[in-house]
């Protein structure tokens, strides 16, 4: 195989799934055969995380016991808010959610894979509260009660963030979100989550794999360095001159480009709708202008589209919520699509295990240390 052809195994077909199609002719993306479309605009995100991690939409008994259940899920163990406290003030929001899922694995261990359904359900759960939980108590010194009569996952996270619950418009808006974020077929951190599970090892080593792969800028941390980005211009008349300088110099712009979609990422018109409301409900205009004007100037200098990324960066801003908790924020949605993977691998498991090219120097005589040059 020549691998400047695998590349990063861009070319690479690595299996086959039945939960998700990305950039696929006639539908850019589908959950188990929903348009992202009518998801993001019709379902609520605990409908769509049901749809990923039992197969169907629940009907409306099974969505209010899904719901209840997963109200039951959010308490933190003693053991683990300890935990949650000794890390440093200074650590990344990721690396404590990283954290905190395996050291769940400590506290609540998966003993056989029949628990997979119902671990799945806790750390989607119980990673708003233990995200909220560290932050309360190093920024503000406070230790916050992690359970809120909110019963969507997206007013249980904005509540425990500001102690209130959100307007109706930003409930939407992350509700959306989170919908979108949910899943996205053999990106990075699923396939890391799939590699895990082939080894037959628990779902929360998979899951922590998952998230240590999200956390760096080209995948789930583009949204914040998307925000960083945004930041840099003051003005939409400075965003040409900048834009192009940056390019000449081969600076990657985060928020901009994606592996399989080749023209539009299809949920970007979804979360750029939402930015909008929202900078309009905030009179915050000036960042949205900013952001579209680099829209403009991406696609006219280098034919590049932003992706789901760019525009929730200034979806979250108009929320208020600190830049450090945007990726975590993705965490807390696509753990639905990680565990829908490690399900389906180890349904039909088989270790993934490929080959490399070699590269290496041909075989040659062992020197002993005495034979070595100095
Ligand atoms: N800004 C500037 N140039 C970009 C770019 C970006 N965001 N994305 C791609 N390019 C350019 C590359 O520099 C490269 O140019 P070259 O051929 O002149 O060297 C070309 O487009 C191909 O890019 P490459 O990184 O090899 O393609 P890929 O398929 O591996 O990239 C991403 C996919 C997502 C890694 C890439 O677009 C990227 O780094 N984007 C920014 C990070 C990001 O938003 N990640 C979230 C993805 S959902």
């Amino acid at each position: 195989m020549n691998s400047s052809k695998t590349a990063g195994l861009s070319s690479v077909v690595a299996g086959s799934t039945a939960i998700c199609t990305v950039g696929k002719q006639g539908v850019g993306l589908s959950y188990r055969g929903y348009a992202i479309e009518d998801l993001a605009e019709q379902a609520s995100f605990e409908e769509v995380a049901y749809l990923l991690l039992y197969g169907e939409l629940p009907n409306q008994q099974q969505l209010e016991h899904y719901k209840t259940r997963l109200l039951a899920y959010r308490v933190l163990p003693e053991a683990l808010k300890q935990i949650l406290e000794k890390l440093p003030k200074t650590s990344h929001p990721m690396d404590v959610l990283r954290t905190a899922c395996s050291a769940l694995g400590c506290l609540e261990p998966e003993s056989e894979f029949t628990q997979q359904q119902q671990i799945a359900d806790r750390l989607l759960a119980i990673f708003p509260g233990a995200l909220l939980y560290w932050y309360h108590f190093h920024q503000h010194g406070t230790r916050i009660e992690v359970e809120t009569e909110e019963t969507s996952l997206a007013g249980h996270f904005l509540h425990l963030l500001k102690g209130k619950s959100p307007s109706s418009l930003e409930q939407k808006v992350m509700d959306m979100s989170l919908t979108l974020y949910a899943e996205h077929e053999f990106n990075a951190s699923t396939f890391a989550a799939r590699v895990a599970a082939s080894t037959l090892s628990d779902m929360y080593s998979a899951i922590t794999a998952a998230i240590g792969t999200l956390r760096g800028p080209l995948h789930g941390g583009a949204n914040e360095a998307a925000m960083t980005l945004i930041q840099l211009f003051s003005s939409v008349d400075e965003v040409e001159v900048k834009l192009t300088a940056m390019l000449a110099r081969k600076e990657k712009i985060m928020g901009f480009g994606h592996r399989v979609y080749k023209n539009a990422d299809p949920r970007s018109p979804i979360i750029k709708k939402c930015s909008q409301e929202l900078a309009h409900k905030t009179h915050d205009e000036a960042i949205f202008a900013i952001s579209e004007k680099i829209e403009t100037c991406m696609w006219q200098q280098k034919k590049l589209f932003p992706n789901l990324d760019f525009y929730s960066a200034s979806a979250y801003y108009f929320m208020n919520i600190p830049i450090a908790l945007y990726t975590p924020i993705f965490v807390c949605s696509r753990i639905t699509g990680w565990a829908a993977h490690v399900f389906e691998q180890r349904e039909n498991n088989a270790l993934i295990r490929p080959s490399a090219d070699y590269t290496g120097p041909a075989m040659r005589s062992f020197a002993t240390i005495e034979q070595r040059p100095e």
